[in-house]
């Protein structure tokens, strides 16, 4: 596999696409955000892959959103946390094609939404660590609940105490409340995800297709839409040559030469 910050590799028709970057547990810098989104994109389009599998390289599934390194300056219009969020797939990118998390170690804040509100299906390995540390970490966070995710005393748990020192949540209690769809010892995490890549493969994708639509339509909330319809409609056209065109066309006092991106 590469060097890439997100190694794509497809086998047997599964898409095997690895955060990779180990020396930072995974965290979501915008580069790697970024490259996620662009992976979900070629996997949804990928006509020799049928089911992606995501994991983490190194000791850590995704550490969360990346809070060392500062904030972008490249661009500052859309606010750092919303762009990270793009990693998510639905988020970003609608994928219909159906995606498998194997976790293992830590899954924290937006690594948690990538393992469980981004994967359609995930498998813990028993050394995974489900948490929310947001709180303590000055990270600001919309009025947002999981309770599509996570039932009501559970999402409150989580998303109030599940930070490093209070109680994050291991592989067991994450499956108890609901979160993740089997643990296994990590020997066998990536053999298990293999296996259910390959019940998902013999299913038709039209139907698929109308599975995944019909769910996380129904689980969508406001804050879910708004930041989903922001990336995908408002944003692009932000960073839009044709939108600086159109700008430099009105100080210049000329027509604007639009060019469709
Ligand atoms: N953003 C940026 N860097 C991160 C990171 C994050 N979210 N999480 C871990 N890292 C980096 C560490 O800074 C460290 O880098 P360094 O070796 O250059 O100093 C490296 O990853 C390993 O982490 P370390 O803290 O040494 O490992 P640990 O096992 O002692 O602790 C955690 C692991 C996950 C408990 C701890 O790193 C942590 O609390 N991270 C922040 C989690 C967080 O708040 N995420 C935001 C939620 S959206």
């Amino acid at each position: 596999m590469s060097d890439d910050i997100v190694r794509y590799e497809v086998k047997d028709e599964v898409a095997f696409v690895q955060m990779n970057r180990p020396d930072k547990l995974n965290a979501l810098s915008v580069k790697l955000a970024d490259a996620l989104s662009d992976t979900w994109a070629r996997f949804e389009d990928d006509p020799l892959a049928k089911v992606a599998i995501l994991t983490g390289a190194g000791r850590a599934f995704c550490a969360g959103a990346d809070i060392g390194g500062g904030r972008p300056k490249d661009d500052m219009r859309i606010p750092w946390a919303i762009r990270v969020h793009r990693a998510y797939p639905q988020n970003g990118v609608t994928v219909f094609k159906p995606i498998i998390g194997a976790v293992h170690g830590y899954a924290l804040g937006g690594g948690w939404a990538l393992a469980v509100r981004g994967c359609d299906i995930t498998i813990a390995g028993e050394s995974a660590m489900f948490g929310f540390p947001e709180s303590r970490v000055g990270i600001s966070i919309p009025p947002i609940d999981y309770l599509p995710y996570v039932p009501f005393k559970a999402s409150l748990e989580f998303m109030l105490l599940a930070w490093n020192g209070g109680e994050m949540l291991d592989a067991r209690r994450a499956h108890e409340m609901g979160m993740v769809n089997r643990v296994v010892p990590d020997a066998d995490l990536m053999n298990e995800a293999i296996r259910w890549a390959e019940m998902l493969k013999k299913i038709p994708p039209m139907y698929t297709k109308a599975v995944k639509y019909g769910h996380y339509k129904a689980v969508e909330s406001k804050t879910v839409r708004d930041e989903r319809e922001y990336l995908n409609f408002i944003w692009p056209q932000e960073v839009s040559e044709d939108s600086r065109e159109g700008r430099h066309a009105f100080k210049e006092k000329r027509e604007p030469r639009f060019k469709g991106r």
